[in-house]
């Protein structure tokens, strides 16, 4: 409509969150990957708010911090929802468009729901705030939107505070709204902790707009998975759950083959390419993205990585933050890949540990490769030329350097650089004695 207003958002999250039992503020859960926080923020986004304010406990800087550059508002002391909201009022100063007030740890609303509830808010002249409500066919303990004759929403009651008439009404509160901004400061200051829990409800603004002959609209959303709110870890898994099918299908859409969808891990952040495989079992943390034509074997574990196209990665393959594979790459069973770059066309097909190393085109690493990049104090670098063979069950102690076509012989221990085309051999030289074995037998078979 052409004459809705600004709008600026208040983010409740200032509650204790006990169910949770965590010393992690709930909001800053992660659900695949990233608070659940940014989820929320992420929604918000589009409507382009003036301004967003997050109520947070005292003493919460990594709040703060997670939702930089947005404000955040401290609460004192969590005295209810209408007292959350009173505590980001010094922030609006002065704004005379709509607020959106919602929970922080109702994450997985989206857009279009939000637009929703604003669009309500403008049912007529004389609303001036909308709620947005679900219906449940055995309602948990929400407040039950109490609908008046003329379809307008009459007032909220919280379920401590239900008459049995009222709790079997099915309409609830998801506790998100739309508020108008110019009457908000006065509506908060009237209310009261008269009630079970002796808390200030946000709620109480409907019946309070009443008494001013402001009318509320509810917005009935039939998308339980976007209103669900995380209070315990049950619930925390239940939003990964949802979220989880929703990358798998973005992933498929977008071109990936699952072989076994509901095995497979996704951060919010995963690009896959077109045609990429994924087999079972794969985890992708935060921050991979993967190239064209890869295929990421069984029980392979990714993340903060970068692919290129047409690797074959895995099974059983670790990937670690700041590490970067070329094109057509192969790293198989058993290989730590960390902080390390691997250049087009490397191989590393079985049990090693590559760590803050730089390995050039068409090198290969043989099986049980280790870099000792650590000296007990601190980490050294590795850097291994183009066309470089590395015998099988060598270590390589950093920090080195292997020159261009180089080889380093299998079973080697390698301290000193090595030069381009060199051949470097480190190891024992072997004792072969004729017959001894057989002489031995003989004498133990004689006492
Ligand atoms: C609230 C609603 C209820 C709704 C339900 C949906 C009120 C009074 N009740 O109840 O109608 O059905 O959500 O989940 O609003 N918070 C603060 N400061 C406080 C108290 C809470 O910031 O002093 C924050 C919490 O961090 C949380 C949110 O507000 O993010 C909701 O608080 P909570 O105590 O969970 O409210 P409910 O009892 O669930
Ligand atoms: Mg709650």
């Amino acid at each position: 409509m052409s004459d809705k207003k600004s709008l600026a958002c208040i983010i409740l999250a200032a509650g204790q969150g006990k169910r949770m039992k965590s010393t992690l503020p709930k909001v800053l859960h992660p659900i695949a990957g990233r608070p659940m926080i940014g989820w929320l923020l992420d929604s918000i986004k589009p409507l382009n708010p003036e301004k967003v304010i997050v109520v947070t406990a005292p003493d919460c800087p990594a709040v703060a911090e997670a939702v930089n550059p947005y404000e955040t508002a401290i609460q004192q002391k969590a005295l209810g929802t209408g007292d959350a909201v009173k505590a980001a009022l010094p922030a609006l100063e002065g704004f005379k468009g709509d607020v959106l007030i919602l929970l922080g740890d109702m994450p997985l609303i989206d857009t279009a729901t939000l637009q929703a509830l604003i669009d309500a808010r403008y049912k007529d002249t004389k609303t001036g705030l909308s709620v947005l409500g679900v219906e449940f066919e055995t309602p948990p303990a929400f407040g039950r939107l109490v609908l008046g004759p003329d379809g307008a929403l009459a007032k909220i009651v919280e379920d401590r505070d239900c008459s049995a008439d009222e709790r079997s009404i099915k309409l609830c509160n998801t506790g998100a709204f739309c508020v108008d901004g110019l009457e908000l400061p006065g509506w908060v200051e009237r209310i009261s902790n008269n009630n079970a829990q002796n808390e200030f409800y946000i709620t109480d603004l409907v019946s309070i707009a009443a008494q001013d002959g402001v009318k509320a609209h509810a917005y009935i959303t039939r998308d339980h998975d976007s209103v669900r709110g995380v209070n315990s870890r049950a619930d925390l898994a239940a939003l990964e759950a949802i979220v989880q099918g929703r990358l798998r299908t973005q992933a498929m859409e977008n071109g990936a083959t699952l072989l076994d969808p509901a095995s497979v891990y996704f951060s919010w952040d995963t690009v896959l390419g077109s045609d990429v495989v994924v087999e079972p079992n794969v985890f992708f943390g935060p921050g991979v993205m993967v190239g064209n034509e890869t295929r990421i074997c069984a029980y392979s574990h990714i993340e903060g990585a970068s692919i290129g196209t047409g690797c074959s990665v895995g099974p059983f393959a670790r990937v670690r933050p700041k590490s970067s594979l070329g094109n057509k790459v192969t790293i198989g069973n058993f290989i730590e890949v960390n902080r390390s770059r691997m250049e087009d066309g490397s191989k590393a097909k079985h049990v090693s540990y590559l760590g803050d190393a730089a390995i050039g085109s068409k090198t290969n690493i043989g099986a049980g490769t280790v870099i000792a990049n650590y000296d007990g104090y601190a980490k050294h670098k590795t850097i291994i030329g183009e066309g470089v063979f590395i015998g099988t069950n060598t270590t390589l102690v950093a920090p080195l350097t292997i020159g261009d076509g180089a080889l380093v012989a299998a079973g080697s221990t390698i301290t000193k650089d090595v030069p381009a085309d060199a051949l470097a051999v480190a190891r024992e030289k072997a004792m072969i004695k004729d017959g001894w074995a057989a002489a031995r037998r003989a004498k133990k078979k004689a006492s």
